[in-house]
């Protein structure tokens, strides 16, 4: 068995239920589950109508790439929310859909961490963190370093304080913002900073930004 498996500690939600499993809840107030974050609205009419007026298509094998105007919408759609130049962004090299984000983040992890770099692969994260960040870490044979994310610095981790030996060992530095759990949203001024570093200590930031339409 592959030894690394035993860095990885259960997922948060089964320490949630063992926990909550040892309390009686009060009979006088109904629970508001704040758990696992399962949808609690009903689904939009027209996604339910595109899916069941499409069912036909899925006899087939799909493709890792997803369909080429699937693609192309994802283009278009984070061009025009991240305002970004036209062309920034080719839907051929750059886009590429997923089933869900944490298998993603996993195989990206995989791809890029460098196991037998001169220095320990190293990767930073904020913590507290969406736990995948921790297993894909460990399971590419890189070490993991949590980077507080207190009050006293508005809830993002403090950049400054990390040292330019540890800069150097980073392989990836997890983002994540708006922020889970606290919805801190990182100032542009930090983003230009980490990107400086990314160039100049040579690693890749990894921008989580699965609650990006979360604003008012
Ligand atoms: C910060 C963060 N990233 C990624 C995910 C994964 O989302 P999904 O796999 O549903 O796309 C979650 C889900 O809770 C999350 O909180």
């Amino acid at each position: 068995m592959n030894p690394d498996l035993n860095k990885l500690q259960p997922y948060p939600f089964e320490k949630l239920k063992a926990l909550l499993g040892q309390v009686t809840p009060s009979a006088d107030y109904s629970a508001i589950p704040l758990s696992i974050g399962e949808p609690k609205h009903p689904s939009p009419q027209f996604v339910l109508d595109s899916i069941t007026n499409n069912l036909g298509k899925v006899a087939i094998y799909p493709s890792t790439k997803g369909l080429p105007e699937f693609r192309k919408s994802m283009t278009n759609w984070a061009t025009q929310r991240f305002n970004l130049k036209p062309g920034t962004l080719c839907s051929e090299d750059n886009i590429l859909p997923v089933n869900g984000t944490r298998e993603a983040i996993f195989s990206f992890t995989q791809a890029v961490i460098d196991r037998e770099a001169s220095n320990q692969a190293l990767v930073l994260s904020p913590n507290p963190f969406y736990q995948i960040y921790e297993g894909a870490s460990y399971l590419a044979g890189a070490e993991l370093e949590l980077l507080p994310t207190l009050e006293s610095s508005q809830f993002i981790p403090d950049y400054d304080s990390v040292a330019d030996s540890t800069w150097d060992r980073c392989q990836i530095l997890f983002m994540c913002s708006p922020g889970n759990p606290t919805g801190a949203v990182t100032p542009a001024e930090t983003l230009k900073k980490l990107i400086k570093l990314a160039d100049k200590h040579d690693f890749i930031i990894a921008s989580d930004e699965c609650y990006s339409e979360i604003y008012c």
